[in-house]
Protein backbone atom coordinates (compact mmCIF):
# COMPACT_ATOMS: atom_id res chain seq x y z
CA UNK A 1 0.00 0.00 0.00
CA UNK A 2 1.09 3.52 -0.48
CA UNK A 3 0.28 6.51 1.62
CA UNK A 4 0.74 9.77 1.07
CA UNK A 5 2.98 11.13 3.55
CA UNK A 6 3.60 14.77 5.09
CA UNK A 7 6.77 15.82 7.68
CA UNK A 8 9.26 18.24 8.57
CA UNK A 9 12.75 17.26 6.87
CA UNK A 10 15.54 20.10 7.79
CA UNK A 11 12.40 22.18 9.55
CA UNK A 12 10.71 22.60 5.67
CA UNK A 13 7.27 20.70 5.32
CA UNK A 14 7.42 17.62 2.81
CA UNK A 15 4.87 15.98 1.62
CA UNK A 16 5.00 12.66 -0.74
CA UNK A 17 3.86 9.56 -1.81
CA UNK A 18 5.57 6.59 -0.33
CA UNK A 19 5.05 2.47 -0.36
CA UNK A 20 4.87 1.38 2.88
CA UNK A 21 7.91 -1.03 3.07
CA UNK A 22 10.22 1.88 2.05
CA UNK A 23 12.75 3.15 4.63
CA UNK A 24 13.47 6.64 5.29
CA UNK A 25 16.84 6.43 4.15
CA UNK A 26 15.50 4.80 0.50
CA UNK A 27 13.29 8.03 0.98
CA UNK A 28 15.99 10.49 2.11
CA UNK A 29 18.76 9.19 -0.50
CA UNK A 30 16.44 8.02 -3.28
CA UNK A 31 13.48 10.65 -3.40
CA UNK A 32 14.82 13.82 -1.82
CA UNK A 33 18.20 13.75 -2.72
CA UNK A 34 19.26 14.07 0.74
CA UNK A 35 22.49 11.98 0.51
CA UNK A 36 24.34 13.06 3.28
CA UNK A 37 23.12 10.34 5.31
CA UNK A 38 24.90 7.26 4.18
CA UNK A 39 23.61 3.36 3.32
CA UNK A 40 26.38 1.43 4.58
CA UNK A 41 25.11 -2.41 6.36
CA UNK A 42 21.25 -1.50 6.17
CA UNK A 43 21.20 -4.04 9.03
CA UNK A 44 21.14 -1.52 12.01
CA UNK A 45 24.59 -2.28 12.57
CA UNK A 46 27.08 0.47 11.49
CA UNK A 47 25.17 3.69 12.57
CA UNK A 48 25.83 5.54 9.09
CA UNK A 49 22.23 6.40 8.62
CA UNK A 50 21.63 8.04 11.69
CA UNK A 51 18.93 10.54 11.78
CA UNK A 52 16.83 12.25 13.97
CA UNK A 53 13.24 11.40 14.35
CA UNK A 54 11.73 14.28 16.95
CA UNK A 55 15.23 14.39 18.11
CA UNK A 56 15.92 11.01 18.91
CA UNK A 57 18.77 9.39 16.78
CA UNK A 58 17.34 6.62 14.87
CA UNK A 59 18.97 4.46 12.32
CA UNK A 60 17.33 5.26 9.05
CA UNK A 61 17.43 1.71 7.79
CA UNK A 62 15.56 0.36 10.23
CA UNK A 63 13.24 2.95 10.00
CA UNK A 64 9.89 2.74 7.93
CA UNK A 65 9.12 6.18 6.20
CA UNK A 66 5.43 5.99 7.25
CA UNK A 67 6.42 6.31 10.48
CA UNK A 68 7.85 9.06 10.48
CA UNK A 69 4.39 10.97 9.43
CA UNK A 70 3.79 14.03 11.55
CA UNK A 71 7.35 13.99 12.90
CA UNK A 72 10.09 16.44 12.40
CA UNK A 73 13.16 14.91 11.01
CA UNK A 74 16.76 16.14 10.54
CA UNK A 75 19.91 15.21 8.18
CA UNK A 76 23.35 16.32 8.36
CA UNK A 77 22.20 18.74 5.90
CA UNK A 78 20.20 20.36 8.30
CA UNK A 79 23.24 20.57 11.30
CA UNK A 80 24.76 23.90 9.49
CA UNK A 81 23.07 27.32 9.11
CA UNK A 82 23.13 28.09 5.38
CA UNK A 83 26.76 27.69 4.88
CA UNK A 84 27.93 28.04 8.25
CA UNK A 85 28.74 24.98 10.04
CA UNK A 86 27.66 24.42 13.63
CA UNK A 87 30.15 23.81 16.34
CA UNK A 88 30.32 20.19 16.67
CA UNK A 89 30.88 20.15 12.57
CA UNK A 90 33.47 23.04 12.76
CA UNK A 91 35.32 20.57 15.77
CA UNK A 92 35.36 17.66 13.35
CA UNK A 93 37.13 19.73 10.83
CA UNK A 94 39.50 21.03 13.33
CA UNK A 95 40.43 17.64 14.85
CA UNK A 96 40.91 15.48 11.53
CA UNK A 97 37.91 13.71 13.12
CA UNK A 98 36.99 13.24 9.01
CA UNK A 99 38.87 10.62 6.93
CA UNK A 100 36.74 8.99 4.14
CA UNK A 101 33.48 10.51 5.81
CA UNK A 102 31.35 7.95 5.48
CA UNK A 103 30.76 7.65 9.05
CA UNK A 104 30.64 11.18 9.86
CA UNK A 105 27.22 12.57 9.25
CA UNK A 106 25.95 9.54 11.89
CA UNK A 107 28.78 10.55 14.07
CA UNK A 108 27.79 14.32 13.92
CA UNK A 109 23.80 13.14 14.45
CA UNK A 110 24.30 11.07 17.12
CA UNK A 111 27.11 13.42 19.20
CA UNK A 112 24.14 16.22 18.09
CA UNK A 113 21.67 14.21 19.56
CA UNK A 114 24.33 13.43 22.88
CA UNK A 115 24.84 17.61 23.08
CA UNK A 116 21.23 18.43 23.22
CA UNK A 117 20.19 15.56 26.12
CA UNK A 118 23.64 16.38 27.96
CA UNK A 119 25.67 19.85 26.82
CA UNK A 120 28.91 18.63 28.85
CA UNK A 121 29.65 15.01 28.66
CA UNK A 122 32.54 13.00 30.00
CA UNK A 123 34.78 11.58 27.71
CA UNK A 124 33.25 7.98 29.36
CA UNK A 125 29.55 9.51 27.83
CA UNK A 126 30.89 10.60 24.48
CA UNK A 127 32.50 7.07 23.93
CA UNK A 128 29.18 5.52 25.26
CA UNK A 129 27.06 7.41 22.85
CA UNK A 130 28.96 6.90 19.98
CA UNK A 131 29.26 3.07 20.71
CA UNK A 132 26.84 2.45 18.22
CA UNK A 133 28.46 4.22 15.52
CA UNK A 134 31.80 2.25 13.66
CA UNK A 135 34.59 4.25 11.62
CA UNK A 136 37.09 2.19 9.95
CA UNK A 137 39.49 5.14 9.36
CA UNK A 138 39.76 7.32 12.62
CA UNK A 139 40.59 5.41 15.34
CA UNK A 140 37.70 7.16 17.30
CA UNK A 141 40.17 9.46 19.34
CA UNK A 142 39.79 12.28 16.91
CA UNK A 143 36.10 12.25 16.99
CA UNK A 144 35.87 12.01 20.43
CA UNK A 145 38.44 15.24 21.24
CA UNK A 146 36.00 16.63 18.59
CA UNK A 147 32.93 15.96 20.45
CA UNK A 148 34.23 17.57 23.11
CA UNK A 149 35.75 20.08 21.96
CA UNK A 150 32.51 21.33 20.40
CA UNK A 151 31.07 21.03 24.03
CA UNK A 152 33.08 23.66 24.87
CA UNK A 153 32.37 25.67 22.25
CA UNK A 154 28.27 25.38 22.40
CA UNK A 155 27.34 22.67 20.40
CA UNK A 156 24.67 23.31 17.89
CA UNK A 157 25.47 26.78 17.24
CA UNK A 158 26.85 28.87 14.03
CA UNK A 159 30.48 29.78 14.31
CA UNK A 160 32.19 29.41 10.91
CA UNK A 161 31.53 29.94 7.40
CA UNK A 162 32.00 26.60 5.26
CA UNK A 163 35.74 27.35 3.04
CA UNK A 164 36.41 30.05 5.64
S1 LIG B 1 23.12 1.59 7.21
FE1 LIG B 1 21.79 1.79 8.91
S2 LIG B 1 22.93 1.05 10.61
FE2 LIG B 1 24.22 0.69 8.88
S1 LIG C 1 36.08 8.47 8.60
FE1 LIG C 1 36.02 6.66 7.35
S2 LIG C 1 34.59 5.36 8.38
FE2 LIG C 1 34.91 7.02 9.74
Amino acid sequence: MTRHLSMSINGEPHEFDAADHRTLIEVLRDDLALTGTKDACRQGVCGSCTVLVDGVAVRSCLMLAARCQGKSVTTVEGLAAGDRLSALQQAFVEAGAVQCGYCTSGMLIAATALLESNPSPTEVEVRAALVGNLCRCTGYAPIVRAVLAASRAGAGHPVAAVGS
